[in-house]
């Protein structure tokens, strides 16, 4: 497969399966990640990226510079009410889910372009949708960045820059290990439905059950 990608989050969570699934078929890898030295997925270029530094971003994209395809994965939950929950825990999730993914999409913009065009994965969520007061910090972020992803679909479509979304429920993952077991779906799968989301072009990927009951109610929205 002729296509080099840069997943941020890559050493663990659904960054790292979403690496794996992308080395199985055989492409080129950056695996982004705060630590580098804690990337151990095998077949893998470990890359220092912190997606709220921009100094980060820019050194990211001048290692990567033959990316085609950018995922970003990486984020918080920091499980902040919006009334309650700290100001500081609040800017975290802003800062990351938002202008962290903004940041990312800035400096690799560019590089896709410059490689004659390619696409960008963006992990949302259903909590883009739903908003309870128990994430209130997670989810207003998650929505930002579902409003990203939308305007700058329509902005890099000249450019030959496709954008997918991808909604899901709860994963298998450290973000979320208090909710139980069958309530969550494996990343595994997950990581496949978007990579074959991605790679087809998809505006958007509905990656489990309750995702496509969110997007279905959307409607329904107060
Ligand atoms: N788990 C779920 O149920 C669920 C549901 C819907 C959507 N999502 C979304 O799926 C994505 C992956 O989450 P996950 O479940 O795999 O969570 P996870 O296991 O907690 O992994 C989060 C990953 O993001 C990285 N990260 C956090 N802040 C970063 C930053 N500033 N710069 C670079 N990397 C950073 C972490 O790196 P460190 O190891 O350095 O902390 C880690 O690799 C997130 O966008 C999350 O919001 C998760």
């Amino acid at each position: 497969m002729n296509i080099t990608v840069l997943v941020t989050g890559a050493n663990r969570g659904l960054g790292r399966k979403i690496a794996e699934e992308f080395v199985a078929r055989g492409a080129k890898v950056y695996a982004g990640a705060r630590r580098p030295e804690s990337v151990d997925v095998e077949g893998v270029i470990p890359v220092q990226l912190d997606i709220t530094d921009p100094d980060s971003v820019r050194r990211a994209a001048e290692v990567a510079a033959d990316v085609t395809v950018l995922v970003n994965n990486a984020g918080i939950s920091t499980r902040a009410g919006l009334l309650t929950g700290s100001i500081a825990d609040i800017r975290a999730e802003m800062d990351t889910h938002y202008f962290g993914t903004l940041n990312v999409i800035r400096g690799f913009a560019p590089v896709l372009e410059r490689n004659g065009g390619g696409a960008i994965l963006n992990v949302l969520s259903v909590l883009s949708w739903m908003h309870p007061a128990t994430s209130g910090a997670y989810a207003a972020a998650k929505a930002a960045a579902w409003a990203l992803t939308d305007a700058v679909r329509d902005e890099l479509a000249p450019r030959g820059i496709d954008v997918t979304a991808l909604h899901v429920g709860y994963m298998d993952t450290d973000m979320v290990s208090y909710i139980p077991a069958e309530q969550k779906t494996d990343p595994e799968l997950v990581a496949r439905r978007a990579v074959d989301g991605v790679l087809s072009g998809a505006v958007e990927v509905l990656a489990d059950d309750l995702a496509q009951h969110a997007k279905a109610a959307l409607s329904q929205v107060r």
